[in-house]
């Protein structure tokens, strides 16, 4: 199988990607591989929206300045007005693909959420990313793109060139889910566009697939990953045994949602002075704080005292889903915990996409653009899918021609290994790695925990190893192989920095270091060697 382009992901970064090289070059032989159905990703899961400045009294300046405020020092302002810049034409191109979003009184409805100064995010409802990922397959159906669903990707292949250690990239292996078989897909550009790796937590709001697995390909292929400590845990899951990862969408503090304790009292006031609409990591600590003085098992949140038509009208899924556990919410408060929610670190990559090897590109969730700093401002990362995917389809639809096509790759060797009589194994480690990762990785962390996580993540590590060498691959095996070498990167750079800032922090080192200037956490692979041009 040799193609053109190979997208690996199928969420509002790949599918864009996609689209637009498509577009531009309708006789392109293009794949995108999804490792479950197409729909399933965090895309198709977003809720409040996307930011971009639409509103006549809204500026650039305004939402550039509260995104570097949201990253702590650690945002790249060129890679942030980059953004901030493309978000219109982004939100048009959106709407030229069939997406509705909401209007009042003849405009678009914009909503408001943490971090934010204006009301700057556009939506469908509270199901945003249903509306996109939607209208983005349906486009992609008729686009002539080969699918391939239930398909996943395991590695990407590089051709190793004299003098240049890493070569450049030519494909990648994929597990065919269905039938067991690895499948050898050749291509003279590939784009992960695989999401973040949230679930490498016990608790998170992402759906299963968030597993990191482009973040650890590109590692194991020699890119450079840099802030993976900073990991965003939303404020508000709904707390029910039954409610598996359901988020309740910022938005809904965003319209007067008042967080309290069990005895009904406020307290988010008594940790920042924007209240609710704190940014989330500020939101997310002050809850952990409040759980872990009271010892109660989650917090409210309350919008009750809003009209039940405003209520329904403007949160629809919520409330459905919500009335589901018995949980009225126009009537009462919500209860909600914190969930590991997004990944702020991932590939390096440049303003196109490119990472530190040649023809491999990384786009959305799974990259470090600089867009993010040490915290995500609510609703900007749908924005960087589309805008960068919009960027990395420029370069490759400018470079396509002149790119040697791939050569002859070998296919997948498993005359080595037999299949698993020890499954168990792959289970039992899943678990033990997402209840470590909460327990010492978590919202709070110190350095003795971080030391514990560690040692844990190493044991498994060489466990995970043995096993991947004896033993044909499955679906859980690879999650988990990539589960295990993501929390490998988070530990590390969490034990780096050495003082908490935006999402990261630690008791050990309690306040943000004003002395030595901010700096990434930037990891480089053993077998790292930069590609002409670098990153
Ligand atoms: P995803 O949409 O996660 O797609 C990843 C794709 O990669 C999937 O198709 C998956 O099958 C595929 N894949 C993964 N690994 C492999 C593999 N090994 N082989 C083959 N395919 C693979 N952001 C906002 O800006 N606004 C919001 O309102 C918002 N709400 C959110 C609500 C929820 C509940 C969640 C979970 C996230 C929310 N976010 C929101 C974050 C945002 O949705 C994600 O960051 C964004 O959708 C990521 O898009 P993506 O294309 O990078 O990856
Ligand atoms: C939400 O709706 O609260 C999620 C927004 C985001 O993650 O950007």
């Amino acid at each position: 199988m040799a193609y053109d382009l190979l997208v690996i992901g199928s969420g509002a970064a790949g599918l864009s990607l996609a689209l637009r090289v498509l577009a531009a070059k309708p006789n392109a032989r293009v794949a995108v591989l999804a490792k479950g159905p197409l729909s399933e990703g965090s895309t198709f899961y977003a809720q409040g929206g996307i930011a971009a400045v639409l509103d006549a009294t809204d500026t650039t300046e305004s939402h550039v300045a509260d995104t570097l405020n949201a990253g702590a020092g650690l945002c790249n302002v060129d890679a942030v007005r980059f953004v901030v810049e493309n978000a219109k034409p982004a939100i048009q191109w959106l709407i030229d693909q069939g997406v509705l979003f909401d209007r009042q009184d003849g405009a678009y409805h914009l909503t408001r959420e943490g971090g934010h100064s204006h009301r700057r995010v556009i939506h469908s409802a509270d199901a945003t990313g249903r509306a996109v990922q939607t209208a983005l397959m349906e486009r992609l159906r008729d686009s002539g793109a080969e699918i391939f669903e239930g398909y996943n990707g395991i590695d990407v292949i590089r051709e190793r060139l004299p003098g240049d250690r890493l070569g450049r990239c030519v494909g990648a292996y994929a597990l065919d889910r269905a039938n067991g078989r690895v499948v050898t897909l050749a291509s003279r550009a590939v784009v992960l566009a695989t999401g973040g790796a949230s679930r490498v937590y016990l608790y998170s709001s992402n759906p299963d697939g968030s597993t990191g697995d482009g973040i650890a390909m590109a590692w194991r292929a020699g890119c450079r990953v840099a802030n993976m400590e900073f990991s965003q845990f939303h404020p508000t899951c709904l707390f029910h045994p039954k409610a598996k990862s359901f988020l309740i969408s910022e938005a809904v503090r965003g319209e007067g949602g008042q967080l309290l304790r069990p005895d009904g009292t406020r307290f988010m006031d008594e940790y920042d002075a924007r209240g609710e609409l704190a940014p989330r990591d500020i939101v997310a600590r002050a809850i952990d704080d409040v759980m872990k003085r009271l010892g109660c098992e989650c917090v409210y949140l309350d919008i009750s005292h809003k009209p039940a038509e405003f209520i329904t009208s403007h949160f629809p899924t919520l409330y459905a889903e919500c009335l589901k556990y018995g949980i009225d919410m126009t009537k009462e408060p919500i209860p909600v915990v914190p969930a590991a929610h997004y990944t702020c670190g991932g590939v390096l990559t440049d303003h196109s996409g490119h990472t530190d090897v040649e023809n491999l590109f990384a786009i959305g969730e799974v990259s470090c653009t600089g867009l993010h700093g040490a915290n995500r401002l609510a609703s900007n990362s749908l924005l960087e899918c589309l805008v960068f995917g919009a960027a990395a389809a420029d370069d490759i639809i400018a470079r396509m021609g002149a790119i040697v096509p791939p050569p002859v790759i070998p296919a997948w060797d498993e005359s080595w290994v037999i299949d698993s009589d020890e499954e168990v194994v792959v289970a039992h480690n899943w678990d033990e790695l997402r209840r470590f990762m909460w327990d010492y990785v978590g919202i709070v962390r110190s350095t003795k925990r971080l030391e514990r996580a560690k040692h844990r993540v190493k044991l498994l590590l060489s466990e995970i190893e043995e096993y991947y060498g004896s033993f044909r691959v499955t679906n859980d095996l690879l999650e988990l192989r990539n589960l295990a070498m993501v929390a490998e990167l988070i530990v590390r750079s969490a034990l780096m920095r050495r003082e908490s800032r935006g999402l990261h922090y630690t008791i050990d080192f309690p306040t943000l270091d004003t002395i030595a200037p901010a700096q990434n956490t930037i990891l480089v692979p053993k077998n790292f060697s930069a590609r002409r041009g670098g990153a």
